[in-house]
């Protein structure tokens, strides 16, 4: 058999159609307990973090398009099970403030091709200065029982 373009082409297209109908996971589970912060900070989140960190996403037309919609779908679960700020209160808080603080500090990098195609996503310098500063007392004042266990070193350096 010889695949001429146009086979190919009608190939494609077919097999495009039928992607359409593979079910896809993007719903947006109850918020549990969001993540209690400021205002202003709370807005920086939502902008740059929620659409894969929470169960707020606002999810994008594209994500209905397979098979841009699976990595879409796949991201934000991904996302959704490293870090959740809508089940804030069940995550592994004193880990997290760490890498949080750490990926606010990479800017962009993180997820870049997320904010090259929405660059109104991106935090301003000055944003991510005031939650780098929130996010760090955090550590401090929310595992005052790591503080006083004066055990565990490794916890200490949180
Ligand atoms: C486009 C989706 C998306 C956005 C937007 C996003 N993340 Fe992520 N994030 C992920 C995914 C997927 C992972 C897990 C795998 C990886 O690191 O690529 C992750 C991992 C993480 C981790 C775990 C450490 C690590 O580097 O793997 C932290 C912490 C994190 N993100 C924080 C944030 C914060 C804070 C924001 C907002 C400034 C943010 N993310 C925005 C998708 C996203």
């Amino acid at each position: 058999m010889t695949l001429s373009l146009k086979s190919i082409g009608s190939w494609s297209v077919l097999s495009l159609m039928i992607m359409q109908f593979i079910p896809l996971n993007r719903i947006n589970p109850p918020v549990v307990s969001d993540v209690q912060t400021p205002y202003s900070i709370k807005n920086s989140l939502k902008k740059a973090c929620y659409d894969c960190h929470s169960n707020e996403t606002g999810w994008p037309g594209i994500a209905y398009l397979a098979p841009i919609s699976w990595l879409v779908s796949s991201t934000v679960s991904t996302g959704r099970n490293v870090v959740n700020f809508s089940t804030w209160n069940n995550e592994k808080r004193e880990l997290k403030q760490a890498e949080i603080i750490r990926v606010i500090g990479e800017g962009p990098l993180h997820q870049r091709f997320y904010y090259i195609f929405n660059p109104e996503k991106q935090l301003e310098l000055q944003e991510r200065k005031i939650m780098t500063k929130w996010f760090s007392e955090q550590s401090h004042e929310q595992s005052p029982h790591i503080k006083n266990s004066g055990s565990n070193r490794q916890d200490k350096t949180l």
